[in-house]
């Protein structure tokens, strides 16, 4: 028989599926939140796999300090970014998410490719 109560149940079990979503986002999903947001992907890939624009990124991530460096003082063809518009907290987040990309497979361990 459906009733109010079959309702409200229904009602807490969406809400806690939506807030459930909500609460698992993992640290690098963060992360890839903000490196969508500040644009790093229209120069390094989506995935900072690397365009046309920048170097690859990954799967050789240089050390959160060097990064932070690097992007607070280039002066060459990356604008720099400062701390006022890239606060460190996004820069760790996003450093996070870099490292959390997967590694390319090793072509050794594609059989096709060692005949
Ligand atoms: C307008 C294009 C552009 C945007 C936007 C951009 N980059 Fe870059 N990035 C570059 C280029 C070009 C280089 C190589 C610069 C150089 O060697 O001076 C680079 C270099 C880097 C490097 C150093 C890579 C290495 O191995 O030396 C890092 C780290 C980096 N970018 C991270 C980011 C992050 C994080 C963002 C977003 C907050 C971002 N970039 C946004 C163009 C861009």
């Amino acid at each position: 028989m459906w009733n109010v109560r079959n309702c409200v149940g229904l009602a807490a079990l969406a809400a806690g599926l939506i807030v459930g979503a909500g609460s698992s986002s993992s640290a690098s999903e963060k992360g890839k939140a903000l490196y969508v947001k500040h644009g790093c992907w229209q120069c390094h890939g989506f995935v900072g796999q690397g365009g046309i624009a920048g170097p690859a990124l990954v799967p050789n991530v240089m050390p959160l300090e060097a990064m932070t460096n690097f992007m607070r003082s280039s002066n060459r063809a990356m604008p720099p970014y400062s701390e006022a518009i890239l606060p460190n907290a996004d820069m760790k987040e996003i450093h996070a998410y870099l490292g959390s990309v997967p590694k390319p497979a090793d072509p050794k361990s594609i059989p096709l490719l060692s005949q």
